[in-house]
């Protein structure tokens, strides 16, 4: 999404010198909050989230909720307290807010199975890719509702409606991998009448979080983190005053160890989940980088070896396990400081290697083979350039370009950047890096 009116960040790049040393931490993942944000619709009583990260995404998922009714506040720094008993019955989520935000996608599943329909614009979010959403159409009429299409003046509306109101369980084989259909349909099953099974599911780790939540009110889910999920529909679900922490992010985590592998001297991630990168920290040891990885903390230490002196190594986005998508763009920008030719194989969506149009002007060697791969050839210096933040994770691998380059960059878009990543400047800054927000 194009926000022109957003600040920018002028960065002052270490020409590949590897400086920066300290403790960066993690927040709470963005792609979890947001799906135990839609699914406090589950819930008959007020739930609280902790650790919940101050992002745009999540404020806008706080106004789709707030629009329909809801009551979403944050009580203090990252813990909000949801209440959706007063929400309004119609199922209407908010056309320009879900317009805005892909995610609005997961809230559609909780809707439709609370108040029996639910209507929608086709929802928006980064521009990675064709991003349909047959999945989730066909999964709902699969559990007994009826779709519609309609468009009111310049407005396009999906109205979903389960008959007499109440969806019903059923066996959803999913034709592609997809994290937020799978946990639309986990969230859609929580009320429905009998027993679904959803097959070919996802497994990336925030579905089972997701999962975790929803058992903790009550909802009886087998197999989450497998590709075959069974729920098995029951009533509103209770959280009883308890809270809930949302997982730490893995692709800020990711992120960070890229940028400490490229460069950092001694730089410890802390308060994340060093098992959720282990495609990438795997890749990054096959190149020479040296890393130590705790319970919650990783490691790199006596990073003095030149980056030219470290493999190349192919990349293929997959789903998990694989190497995350969402980590292939930052990880394009360490390609570009080591020595030889790298494959990188973008699986999941196709729009997704446009960014290293910018890189090139920077002074990346890259190769375009197809939408789906670039060649990428090392070392190179980069040199500081005015960049566009296109989407969110390309973004901060921007950033971390601009770190690595030499001379001055400036990012436009930050917004982008603030959509996924909880003030980023002021946590680089700490580890040394020379970035300034200059506020539109
Ligand atoms: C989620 C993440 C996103 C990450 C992506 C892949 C959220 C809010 N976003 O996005 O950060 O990049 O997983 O890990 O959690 N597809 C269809 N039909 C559908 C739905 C998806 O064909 O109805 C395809 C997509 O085009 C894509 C693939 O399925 O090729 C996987 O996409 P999916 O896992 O759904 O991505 P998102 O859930 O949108």
């Amino acid at each position: 999404m194009q926000e022109k009116t957003s600040d920018r960040f002028v960065v002052n790049g270490l020409g590949g010198k590897k400086t920066l040393s300290g403790k960066i931490r993690v927040n709470g993942a963005k792609n979890a909050a947001l799906k135990l944000m839609a699914a406090s619709v589950l819930f008959n009583d007020s739930v609280k989230l902790k650790n919940v990260p101050s992002i745009e995404d999540v404020y806008r998922m706080r106004d789709l909720l707030r629009a329909s009714g809801a009551e979403a506040d944050e009580l203090k720094k990252g813990e909000y307290r949801i209440k959706t008993g007063g929400m309004k019955k119609d199922g209407e989520l908010d056309h320009e807010i879900s317009k805005r935000l892909r995610a609005s996608i997961v809230a559609t599943g909780p809707m439709l199975s609370r108040f029996g329909r639910v209507s929608f614009p086709h929802p928006g979010g980064c521009v990675i890719g064709a991003r349909p959403i047959d999945l989730f159409i066909e999964g709902f009429e699969k559990m007994g509702a009826s779709v519609r299409v309609s468009k009111k003046g310049t407005k396009d509306w999906y109205r979903i409606s389960a008959k007499a109101g109440k969806l019903r369980g059923a066996r959803i084989f999913f034709k592609q991998q997809s994290v937020t259909a799978t946990e639309t349909f986990m969230m859609a099953a929580v009320l429905a009448k009998g027993k679904t099974v959803l097959k070919n599911a996802a497994l990336e780790p925030e579905i089972k979080h997701l999962a975790d939540f929803l058992s903790k009110g009550g909802a009886k889910i087998k197999g989450a983190g497998t590709t075959t999920i069974e729920i098995k529909g029951g009533s509103l679900l209770q959280m009883r005053g308890r809270s809930f922490k949302i997982m730490p992010d893995r692709i800020e985590t990711g992120s960070f160890l890229i940028l400490g592998a490229l460069a950092g001297k001694n730089i410890e991630i802390v308060d994340c989940n060093p098992v959720n990168v282990e495609s990438l920290i795997q890749l990054l040891e096959l190149s020479g980088v040296k890393i130590k990885t705790g319970k919650t903390n990783i490691i790199i230490k006596g990073n003095g070896v030149k980056n030219k002196n470290l493999k190349s190594v192919s990349v293929k986005t997959h789903e998990y396990p694989g190497f995350p998508t969402d980590l292939q763009a930052p990880m394009v920008v360490y390609l570009t400081q080591v020595k030889g030719e790298s494959l990188v194989f973008e699986t999941i969506f196709e729009g997704r290697l446009n960014y290293t149009e910018s890189l090139a002007r920077m002074g990346a060697t890259t190769e375009t083979w197809d939408p789906h791969r670039i060649m990428v050839k090392g070392p190179t210096e980069l040199s500081g350039r005015v960049l566009e933040s296109p989407d969110l994770r390309a973004g901060l691998a921007f950033v971390i370009a601009a770190i690595v380059a030499k001379g001055e960059s400036v990012v436009h878009n930050v917004y982008n950047i603030d959509r996924g990543y909880e003030k980023i400047e002021e946590r680089l800054k700490k580890i040394g890096v020379d970035i300034v927000r200059v506020k539109n």
